[in-house]
């Protein structure tokens, strides 16, 4: 009976943990988040700031979370990341920062809570933001690729700054500015095997082959 219980759990929690295959680690470009929504703070960042971790597998990148352990305030060692979440993975809308990180580990931590707790998780994405190698804003520049005013940038002329700088492929994602009409960079992704530490190919891509990135909401 107990050999029995015993291949039944084993057999959920392959099922339960099977879907996650990588880490996309998905950072905003403040003025293209604000000028679709009211922001909290004007002028926006001029930085890349966290959206979200997102677990995903190679053939779905929103995996729903079976598992539903709920975001904690609480949770020992999550204090002491505070200060830099606070600056790195702000609120950029209307409200607490906590409240996004809340949002965003609710919906997405879960997927990958078999390898990394909450604190983990957060720790994660702060080592990946705080990394210089993947200082996006920083890579962009050096390439001369930088946000700007109404210049068209082409996808593959940025996609190829970032994989040359760090080795892999980015993913980028647009959104339609909705002051110019016209598509802008809105976020970029780098993709991580499920040890949140070594960078792979992005699989998946938004952007069409032109796109605006604003320096700011009014550009
Ligand atoms: C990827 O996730 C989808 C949706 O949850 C699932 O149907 C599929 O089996 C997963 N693929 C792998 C290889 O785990
Ligand atoms: C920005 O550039 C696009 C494409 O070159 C052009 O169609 C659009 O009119 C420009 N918008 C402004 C406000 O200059």
């Amino acid at each position: 009976m107990a050999h029995i219980h015993l291949i039944l759990l084993s057999t959920l929690i392959f099922s339960v943990n099977a879907q996650f295959e990588l880490f996309q680690m998905v950072q905003q470009w403040p003025p293209a988040t604000c000028t679709n929504v009211l922001c909290a703070r004007s002028p926006s960042p001029t930085r890349f700031t966290i959206h979200g971790l997102w677990p995903a597998n190679y053939t779905k990148r929103y995996l729903v979370c079976r598992q539903r352990t709920k975001f904690s305030e609480t949770i020992q060692g999550f204090a002491a990341l505070e200060p830099l979440l606070t600056y790195h993975w702000p609120n950029l809308k209307r409200g607490k920062d906590k409240t996004f990180w809340r949002k965003e580990w609710n919906k997405h931590g879960p997927c990958s809570e078999n390898v990394f707790n909450q604190v983990q998780y957060f720790q994660t994405a702060l080592n990946i933001r705080t990394n210089p190698r993947y200082d996006l804003l920083a890579i962009l520049n050096a390439a001369k690729l930088g946000p700007t005013g109404n210049t068209s940038r082409q996808y593959q002329v940025i996609k190829n700054a970032i994989q040359a700088a760090t080795g892999k492929k980015p993913g980028l994602r647009c959104n339609v500015n909705k002051n110019t009409k016209q598509t802008q960079l809105h976020e970029i992704v780098l993709c991580f095997h499920k040890d949140g530490a070594t960078l792979i190919d992005c699989p998946f891509a938004d952007c069409p082959p032109r796109f605006a990135f604003y320096l700011s909401t009014s550009f």
